[in-house]
């Protein structure tokens, strides 16, 4: 559930250090981030009490804000533990969690060499991305008009919030042309990735997905590769070309919160929940309940 004011609910929040009700959690309106995008933020979910790649959440965390050259004030380690402290003290066990980093107000302008990096966190039940309906027919994507940029145009491998307003542009002309995500091409015109999930197809039996260059390489991208190849299943890291895709037998997404999800249609073409899907599906649904947890 991400509707409703997110300002607005029950539970704690972890900011700076200290666990503060959540309603409490507020910035000021002449902050850094705000102003410049300069923000980063991570999506990671705990099943059955464990975070799932909660070290290497927090790793992508703070590599994220080096990327656009923000000093993350915690270790991995410490962010770890404040994950886990903040699910405890909400009571929850199956959790969406929301670490995000900000530059402050300390100073305004381009230039933010004096600003501080500040750091939340917070957590709330959601079951599922894209809804119960999508586990059975799959989602339905239009090619969006924006397309990932180019490496050395924007810091392509990181979770930073200023790569985000792309996103959410497509997924608005999706949603108002009736389908649920918008498809994002690259700067070549190849097959990248969803706007919140990166893409898989399948063909004769074989996996093909795109090679992250310029988009985000997710963990749970990586998990299902080592997940199909563990099943003997073959998968072939290359360049997609769009009518490619639409010649697939299968295909799907995955990500932190859409997890393993089929796609149904992608434009006009629709495709069957097919049973590489469903296989990857439950043996990543299976695994993340199997993790045990890292941290305290
Ligand atoms: C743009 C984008 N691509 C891909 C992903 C999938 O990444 P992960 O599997 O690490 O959640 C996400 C979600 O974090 C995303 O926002």
């Amino acid at each position: 559930m991400t509707t409703g004011d997110f300002s607005d609910r029950d539970g704690l929040i972890w900011m700076d250090g200290e666990i503060v009700p959540w309603r409490d959690a507020k910035i000021h309106v002449l902050t850094h981030g705000l102003h410049y995008a300069s923000s980063v933020f991570e999506g990671e979910r705990a099943y059955n009490g464990n975070i799932f790649l909660c070290q290497e959440h927090s790793e992508r965390f703070i590599h994220s804000a080096d990327l656009i050259d923000m000093k993350m004030p915690y270790t991995a380690q410490e962010l770890n533990d404040a994950k886990y402290a903040l699910l405890k003290a909400n009571n929850l066990t199956d959790a969406y969690i929301r670490p995000v980093a900000w530059r402050g107000s300390e100073q305004l302008g381009i230039s933010a060499q004096e600003t501080k990096t500040h750091v939340a966190i917070a957590c709330w039940e959601w079951p599922s991305y894209f809804g119960d309906e999508a586990r059975e027919k799959g989602i339905s994507l239009q090619v969006a008009k924006w397309h990932a940029p180019m490496p050395n145009t924007a810091t392509t491998a990181s979770k930073a919030a200023g790569l985000y307003a792309t996103h959410t542009m497509s997924k608005h002309t999706a949603e108002a042309n009736g389908y649920t995500d918008a498809l994002m091409l690259d700067y070549r015109g190849l097959v990248a990735e969803c706007t919140g999930a990166n893409i898989f197809m399948v063909k004769d039996g074989k996996i093909k997905t795109p090679n992250p260059d310029c988009f985000l390489d997710g963990l749970t991208r990586q998990t299902v590769i080592k997940l199909a190849e563990d099943n003997n299943i073959a998968v072939d890291i290359c360049q997609i070309e769009p009518d490619e895709l639409l010649s697939a037998d299968e295909i799907f997404v995955t990500g932190t919160a859409a997890e393993v999800t089929a796609v149904g249609k992608i434009g006009d073409m629709t495709f069957e929940v097919g049973p590489i899907t469903r296989q990857l599906r439950d043996a990543y649904e299976s695994l993340v309940r199997q993790k045990k947890a890292v941290a305290a």
